[in-house]
């Protein structure tokens, strides 16, 4: 983690770096870039967005640099925050005047005055990003690090500088933020820090849904999120901002007969699929694939514990958890809804004989999201027996080759009717009506059952056929 001197100026030698040490040395100003970038080079992380503090005027400071970048540079200032943004082809550097801020306990809007590099740094939420690196040509490359953060990130620790309950208080974004550097990165959270965590829980209720989500969503794409959502359970702040997820946990027993905790189930199943997957709605998917389970759990003395038409009543429960939690209610969450439906479907196939007509259907229903589900199936299967793992992905194995098969032979995964209502109409002189469905319907049945090949000529000799016995005849 510790870096020399000479690799610390070798990341500050890019050509905006030294323009803003010129235009910072010209303006008499002290300039350092600090924040998420500095954590990121010792991380040997790759970013982008650089945050550069300056003790005097940010928004005078961006000017200068980017009159001093020249063309190709955008300068937009933000004269009511008291900041500028200078973007020079990939890079974006923001810049603001060190400051001193103050929060009233109902809102996230500071109170905020000018102040001293150590004034900025108080106010930022963790140790490791806090870190300041010096741009003033005297001091290039100096590390400031008032609060040990250097420290905290070869132990890989999370920590406020200040007092917790400050920081947290501030600004209770920082509790969910604590959480998704320690699954992001790997890191732990002091203990300290984490409880105020706890204490200061219900401070979170003044945060933004959609500020919430982009942590969840970092969370949910980090190596491994079960880490992130631990920690939001130990913390106790699951259950304020997803309490679906949290009403998983826990495990019931009758006459002797457990069932498996869900909430654990549901990590697992998205740890695994994790390692195979970075689609960030697949994840999702695995987070809700079991959501109904509580809803739908009933002791049967003759079955044990049972979850009947979970992945339906799943499939239903999930636009009314994106309206609240304010996920988008869009395509999006419907690929969500579609995940959730099907997730049992190759697994009932595994377990049974794979017949054509069951591939086909699935394909049909799948579509082009067949992959996504199929490995979402898979990562599902969490049994601790071994033999029934391996049978399990034995049987896998054959689902996969057959779908390749039958989708190489039949095409059905696009399925588009090869006779339409519109032909349907025009042959039998019929307005749109209950007879077209039918006859359409028919037609698709044939096809997936594999009675009729999906190809015009025989679905047109099945349409004629069939709607003789409906009585009806061709204009
Ligand atoms: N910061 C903070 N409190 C917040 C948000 C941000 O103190 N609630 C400070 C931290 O010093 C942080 C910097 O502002 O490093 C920049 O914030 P941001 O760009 O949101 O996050 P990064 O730390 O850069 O991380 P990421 O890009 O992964 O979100």
């Amino acid at each position: 983690m510790y870096l020399e001197q000479e690799e610390i100026k070798a990341h500050l030698s890019a050509k905006p770096f030294r323009i803003v040490s010129e235009a910072a040395d010209e303006l008499g100003v002290e300039a350092y870039v600090i924040g998420g970038y500095v954590r990121d080079i010792f991380l040997n992380r790759p970013s982008k967005d650089i945050d550069i503090v300056c003790v005097g005027s940010g928004i005078e400071l961006a000017k200068a640099v980017a009159r001093k970048l020249g063309r190709h540079t955008h300068l937009s200032v933000f004269r009511n925050f008291g900041t500028a943004q200078v973007k020079s082809g990939e890079l974006e550097l923001e810049f603001v005047g060190a400051r001193k801020e103050s929060y009233n306990r109902d809102s996230r809007k500071p109170v905020v005055e000018d102040g001293t590099l150590e004034d900025d740094q108080n106010r930022r939420d963790f140790t490791i990003n806090a870190l300041a690196l010096c741009l003033n040509k005297k001091r290039y490359g100096e590390l400031v690090d008032p609060f040990g953060g250097l420290e905290d990130m070869e132990t890989l620790t999370i920590r406020t500088p200040l007092d917790p309950d400050i920081t947290f208080s501030d600004d209770p974004l920082r509790m969910m933020r604590a959480i998704r550097f320690a699954s992001q990165l790997g890191f732990f959270i002091d203990p300290d820090t984490f409880d105020a965590i706890i204490r200061n829980k219900e401070r979170i209720s003044i945060i933004s849904k959609e500020r919430i989500v982009e942590e969840l969503h970092k969370i949910v794409l980090s190596p491994k999120p079960s880490i992130g959502f631990e920690l939001l359970d130990k913390s106790e702040l699951l259950p304020l901002i997803f309490l679906e997820l949290s009403a998983l946990k826990g495990v019931e027993t009758k006459e002797g007969i457990g069932h498996k905790d869900n909430f654990a189930h549901t990590l697992m199943v998205l740890d695994r699929l994790s390692r195979h997957t970075d689609h960030l709605w697949l994840r999702w998917s695995a987070l809700f694939h079991d959501i109904a389970k509580p809803a739908t759990k009933r002791w049967d003395k003759r079955l044990g514990w049972t979850f009947h038409n979970h992945n339906f009543i799943g499939e239903r429960m999930i636009p009314g958890i994106f309206r609240r939690m304010k996920l988008p209610m869009n395509d999006k969450m419907k690929y969500v809804q579609k995940m959730v439906t099907l997730h049992m479907r190759p697994i009932a196939l595994a377990d049974e004989e794979v017949t054509d007509s069951a591939i086909r259907r699935l394909l049909f229903d799948a579509g082009d999201d067949i992959e996504d589900l199929m490995l979402l199936c898979e990562a599902d299967i969490t049994s601790k027996n071994p033999e029934k793992v391996r049978r399990f992905l034995r049987n896998f194995q054959l689902v996969r080759k057959k779908l390749a098969e039958i989708e190489e032979k039949d095409r059905v995964r696009n399925f588009q009717p090869p006779v339409t209502g519109e032909e349907i109409m025009d042959t039998f002189g019929l307005p749109p009506s209950q007879p077209v469905g039918v006859l359409k319907e028919a037609i698709k049945n044939a096809i997936l059952d594999g009675v009729i090949p999906n190809e015009y000529e025989a679905a047109r000799q099945f349409m004629m056929k069939k709607a003789e016995k409906m009585g009806l005849k061709p204009i």
